[in-house]
């Protein structure tokens, strides 16, 4: 009988649900359906940040879900995103009230810096004039503040190397709960793996089938042949192969899509896992497909 996987525990004690709808390019006009279908198939985690320019839609999608019925608030997870340029500790506060105010929401599950990269207020873009030079341990002592207050009920990090993990979990009053980071088949992360299980910190994998739909994104595990034999012995589809190989790290994972077919189908990777023999293959693929090269130097 195969592990359902269904949550992971925290630093903190709470259950974070395996798999999380990822937002990033759900377009608005879309990603109000694809919430409502995720909810109806029953995730209970949604993956949010205020970059994504989606919030708003998402709370009002939220909203209705709730006065119908459909999931109560405290049976959801719900996590977002300080952005690069909300980085000076006043700003930090603010930016979570903006973020609870679009999703019409009283506190997030959890808090996460988005990058270890501090840009200039009110700037948009990754333009090298627009970067200014991060101070991660003030930022995140602002952090605190807002798990203290409760409206953020964890805290934690995205797109941090192991090296600014290891360094800010020296610093901490409260160490993150979490750090989000682009993690599948093709980028496993096996050095912040390693740490992130040694400290207590949970790894959650966002892009877990390498975002093969992004132009500018090189690689697509999902047509590697070892995912695709492993696929067919199995009978599952290649997406459905690179979630569960996270599950089975013991990481949670966002896998983003607004089709109704492929949302439920990257929710159906509970009642079958990845034979020992066969998992053991993942390490043949070699590791050169990384979504995010090229956003921000971060390692
Ligand atoms: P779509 O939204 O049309 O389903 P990632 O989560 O790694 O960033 O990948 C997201 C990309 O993968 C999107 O282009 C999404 O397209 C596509 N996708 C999501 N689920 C599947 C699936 N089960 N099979 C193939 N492609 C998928």
């Amino acid at each position: 009988m195969a592990d359902a996987i269904r949550f992971f525990e925290l630093n903190t004690g709470a259950k974070i649900p395996s798999v999380g709808l990822g937002t990033w390019q759900s377009e608005p006009g879309v990603v109000a359906d694809a919430v409502v279908t995720a909810i109806k198939a029953a995730y209970r985690h949604i993956d949010c940040a205020r970059i994504y320019e989606n919030e708003k839609e998402i709370g009002d999608t939220l909203k209705k879900l709730f006065e119908d019925g459909i999931v109560k608030r405290e049976d959801l997870w719900i996590t977002s995103k300080l952005w690069n340029t909300d980085h000076v500790p006043e700003d930090v506060p603010v930016a979570l009230n903006k973020t609870l105010e679009d999703l019409q929401l009283d506190y997030v599950d959890l808090y996460l810096m988005h990058w270890p990269v501090r840009m200039k207020k009110g700037s948009a873009g990754y333009k090298p004039e627009n970067l200014e030079k991060a101070d991660v341990a003030s930022t995140w002592k602002a952090m605190e503040a807002l798990y203290d207050s409760g409206k953020a009920r964890a805290i934690g990090v995205s797109n941090f190397s192991t090296k600014k993990l290891a360094d800010l979990l020296a610093i901490a009053r409260v160490p993150p709960a979490v750090v989000q980071v682009e993690c599948h088949p093709g980028w496993q992360q096996g050095k912040l793996h390693e740490f992130c299980k040694s400290k207590g910190v949970h790894l959650t994998g966002y892009s877990p089938l390498s975002s093969p739909g992004t132009s500018w994104v090189t690689g697509n595990v999902l047509t590697h042949p070892v995912i695709i034999d492993i696929s067919e012995k199995l009978g599952k589809t290649p997406a459905q192969v690179a979630l569960r190989w996270g599950l089975q790290m013991g990481h949670s994972i966002l896998p983003k899509s607004t089709n109704e077919t492929r949302i439920k189908q990257n929710f159906d990777v509970f009642d079958w896992s990845i034979p020992e023999d066969l998992f053991a293959k993942f390490s043949e693929i070699e590791q050169a497909s990384k979504a995010c090269q090229g956003c921000f130097i971060y390692s």
